[in-house]
């Protein structure tokens, strides 16, 4: 996992160091980038023998340095491949910069064009802090959904006492570990999740199918990882990476991943079941492929093998079983008719009509439901929010004895 860290031009840029290293304790490979105030603080090379990578200063190529294009298209290289950006310290300049969308360094060019949430941890005269300025400039951040770590109340470097410290480095890295959704409430855990489609053939080179991509069972086992638990992925086909970290078994038809979610279950104190599982196949797959000239009547199919059935005849005292429900009609009486039949601790339903939700989106639009009719609509949120709100639940159904 990739974060961006970035040092701005205040007394405090040396303790960016130590943040470096407690975030790379944590296994980030972090990308330094420093603005030129910063450089007149702590020399690139401290965070470039830490980093064991180039500290970038400059956004073309530097003073006296060529002007190439790697260096005037890097910072959208940067911008997705990281999956966080944090800036400590953050100087009353560049949160007026950040707030505004001024883009005229490496930095704040970053901000701009990165997707990755943003952390900032201000550090500054207490003055300046206070300034209205600086008070506007915060609260439009945040209202942008900017994480910002409140600087301490202390001395500070010129001599006066107030707020404007930087936070503690612990405090900076815990609001960048939270952000990636790095906790460890799952470390008792093993979860084994579905995802993707499955594929079930009706002859040499056709099948039936759906529009399943696997993104939401990817963002599952993704933050399954991040909160500590050992996570089997049994995936339907994709052509998503797997996150890393889990145990991946790739299958294909229903009655693969019936198999695998079998042989997997003993292993597994928490199923999640976001794969779309085709309900019936062709009743018989011919070996050749069927000529048009020949044509097609009829198709004939059959149901495949419930696998949350299989799960409910199987499951071991204390295993907890989530199912999803994708629906088109009558969303939440369906899903707590399946809930119920299925005798499962939580389903979680999507309309799969509405916009940004369900199939290949990168949202979803989800409503938890509980076995005693308790009810919990999330809002429309990335497929990763809906995978840590599931997550939550699991440790909340593990605390209450389940
Ligand atoms: O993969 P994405 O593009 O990110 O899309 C996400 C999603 C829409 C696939 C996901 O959010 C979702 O809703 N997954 C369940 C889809 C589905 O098959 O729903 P269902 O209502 O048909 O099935 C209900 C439950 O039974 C599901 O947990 C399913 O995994 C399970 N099932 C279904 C058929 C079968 N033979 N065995 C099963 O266990």
């Amino acid at each position: 996992m990739r974060v961006a860290l970035g040092v701005t031009g205040g007394i405090a840029a040396y303790k960016a160091a130590e943040l470096l290293r407690v975030l790379q304790e944590k296994g980030l490979e972090v990308q330094v980038v420093m603005t030129r105030h910063a450089c007149e603080f702590v020399r690139p090379l401290t965070f470039a023998a830490l980093s064991g990578r180039k500290v970038i200063t400059e956004m073309f190529g530097g003073a006296g340095g060529e002007a190439n294009v790697e260096s005037a298209i890097e910072h959208i290289a940067v911008a997705q491949a990281i999956e966080a950006l944090v800036i400590a310290p953050a100087t009353a300049n560049t949160l007026a910069k950040l707030a505004h969308g001024i883009a005229d360094d490496f930095l704040t060019t970053l901000a701009v064009a990165t997707k990755a949430p943003l952390i900032v941890a201000p550090a500054m005269n207490v003055n300046m802090w206070e300034h209205e300025t600086t008070r506007q400039n915060v609260e439009t951040l945040r209202a942008r959904k900017v994480r910002v770590v409140e600087p301490d109340e202390g001395y500070l470097a010129c001599g006066m006492t107030g707020a404007g410290r930087l936070a503690s480095v612990e405090a900076v890295a815990q609001a960048v570990f939270e952000v990636l959704g790095l906790r460890e409430d799952l470390k008792a855990e093993t979860l084994l999740v579905t995802a993707g489609p499955t594929e079930e053939p009706l002859d040499a080179v056709r099948y039936l199918s759906n529009r399943s991509s696997g993104k939401m069972g990817y963002a599952l086992a993704k933050a399954g990882r991040r909160r500590g638990a050992r996570v089997i992925l049994v995936s339907g086909p994709t052509s998503l990476e797997p996150p890393a970290g889990v145990t991946l078994e790739r299958v294909r038809t229903a009655e693969e991943m019936a198999g695998a979610v079998v042989a997997n279950l003993d292993a597994a104190t928490a199923v999640v079941m976001a794969a779309a599982v085709a309900d019936f196949r062709p009743a018989e797959t011919r070996a050749r492929k069927i000529k048009k000239r020949d044509g097609l009547q009829q198709l004939r199919l059959e149901p495949t093998r419930d696998i949350l059935g299989e799960i409910v005849k199987h499951r071991r005292p204390g295993q907890l079983v989530v199912g999803f429900a994708a629906e088109t009609d009558h969303v939440l009486e369906n899903a707590a008719q399946k809930l119920r039949a299925k005798r499962l601790d939580l389903i979680v339903a999507n309309d799969v009509t509405q916009e940004g939700a369900g199939f290949d989106a990168d949202t979803n639009i989800a409503t938890l439901v509980f076995p005693d009719g308790r009810q919990k609509a999330l809002g429309k949120m990335a497929k990763f929010d809906v995978a840590q709100r599931i997550l939550d639940e699991v440790v909340a159904l593990r605390q209450a004895g389940g």
